[in-house]
């Protein structure tokens, strides 16, 4: 059993709110992941017998929204903005240099387990063109240099 006694007991609490089970999927796959990081195998195995649904149906859900991982994540998840705007203004250099100074490419995690680079659409930030979403915290106006400090300064 990977999902903990607490986990389980907020999933119940959620079921309890819709008229079919399968409607507080979302809601608990935000919990399991917050506990876990990741959604693995295991864990959708899991939450297929509470939902009474198969591990596949978990984790195409999984694999549609973006805020969920089937695979482990690094501590801080660096995004690049590679939509129109920040691409116009130089975001996909900015990301290729982000892969060759953290040795790896867009969607893996560096082997120390402290970054996952990824890119993400538009984030709302266009008129400060290129951004970057590190964890939670918006990085606008970016260049090479300024971006390349701040992955650096993550722990
Ligand atoms: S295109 Fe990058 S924030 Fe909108």
């Amino acid at each position: 059993v990977v999902i903990s006694g607490t986990v389980r007991a907020a999933i119940d609490a959620e079921i309890a709110k819709y008229p079919r089970r399968r409607g507080a999927l979302l809601p608990a796959l935000h919990l399991v992941q917050r506990e876990l990081g990741w959604i693995s195998p295991e864990t959708a195995r899991e939450l297929a017998d509470i939902f009474e649904i198969t591990p596949v149906e978990v984790l195409e859900v999984v694999s549609f929204y973006n805020m969920f991982h089937a695979e482990p994540q690094g501590r801080h998840h660096v995004h690049v903005c590679t939509n129109l705007p920040c691409s116009l203004r130089g975001a996909r250099e900015l990301l290729a240099k982000l892969e060759s100074h953290l040795g790896v490419a867009s969607g893996e995690t560096t082997p120390d387990g402290r970054i996952t680079l990824g890119h993400e659409e538009c984030l709302g930030a266009c008129a400060n063109a290129p951004m970057m979403r590190v964890d939670d915290t918006y990085h606008e106006d970016l260049d090479a240099e300024s971006a390349r400090r701040i992955v650096d300064g993550l722990d």
